[in-house]
């Protein structure tokens, strides 16, 4: 009895030894495929290979549109643009997804808002979700993704303010034109962004001092028609900036 519990001890050893590393857990494949069906992928399902069931492994079966990292054990990268997807982008299921670095939807007619939840992808670097029907106000937890580079919002139906991103310091381009913004400017880390528009929205308010200052070497502040446009240039690229009537520098 006793020798046979040795036995079993060091075939389990042994069995530890030789397993190859675990596939993604299933718990985030559950989640991946939550996060899919939100989508509502229709006929996309039938693209060969499509993959996104709890029957087969991401990284093995190479689901389309995702990545993994070089072990071929996580996913890293989720990219399902233009594949005409039309439901919601459920943050609380895609951000189980622990090792997520990129996400990127655009190109699709994806709705509703971004939920509170986005923040739990922590280590999220890019997010684009340009060219779909998002709606609604941005949640202050936007802020909250302490590795974000790059954030492309363009292109939706966002309405309200701009939260507070001058927290979110590791920001390098910020695109969010033709939207529904409304109220003033936000505060970012202007100084390191390489990229930035927020043109065809309707902010309004003081175009401050200090947003200006940390913008530009170079600044032309112009009204066309009912509107302002600021041009400006660093890194010896050109940016330009619009916004509504309001607007008047202080
Ligand atoms: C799950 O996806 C894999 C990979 O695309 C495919 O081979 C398999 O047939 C699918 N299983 C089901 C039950 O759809
Ligand atoms: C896109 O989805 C809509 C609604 O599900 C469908 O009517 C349309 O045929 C789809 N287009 C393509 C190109 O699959
Ligand atoms: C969005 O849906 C409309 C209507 O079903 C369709 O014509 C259009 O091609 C879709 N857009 C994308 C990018 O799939
Ligand atoms: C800005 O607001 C005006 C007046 O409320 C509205 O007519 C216009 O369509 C808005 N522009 C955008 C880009 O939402």
């Amino acid at each position: 009895m006793y020798q046979n519990q040795s036995i079993l001890r060091v075939f389990i050893v042994f069995f530890l030894l030789l397993s190859p590393a675990k596939p993604e857990d299933q718990r985030i494949i559950q989640a991946l495929v939550v996060f899919m069906n939100k989508l509502v992928p229709g006929p996309m399902q039938n693209i060969p290979g499509w993959g996104w069931n709890t029957s087969s492994d991401p990284c093995t079966s190479k689901w389309v549109g995702l990545t993994c990292d070089k072990d071929n054990i996580r996913v890293t990268k989720i990219v399902i643009d233009k594949l005409n997807l039309s439901g919601t982008l459920e943050f609380e299921s895609v951000c189980k997804v622990s090792n997520l670095l990129v996400l990127s939807v655009n190109f699709n007619n994806i709705t509703e808002n971004i939920q509170q939840e986005i923040s739990n992808c922590k280590r999220l670097t890019h997010l684009y979700l340009t060219g779909n029907k998002f709606l609604g106000h941005l949640p202050d937890s936007i802020t909250d993704l302490p590795n974000v580079k790059r954030m492309f919002l363009s292109n939706n139906g966002f309405t309200g303010q701009l939260p507070d991103f001058s927290r979110t310091t590791g920001m390098l381009s910020f695109f969010a034109q033709n939207n529904r913004f409304t109220g003033q400017l936000p505060r970012f880390n202007y100084h390191q962004l390489d990229g930035f528009s927020v043109a065809n929205s309707n902010f309004s308010g003081p175009m401050t001092r200090a947003i200006l200052m940390q913008v530009a070497l170079r600044v032309t502040l112009s009204y066309v028609g009912r509107s302002w446009h600021i041009h400006f240039s660093f890194s010896s690229k050109e940016y330009r900036v619009s916004g509504s009537v309001n607007t008047r520098l202080t």
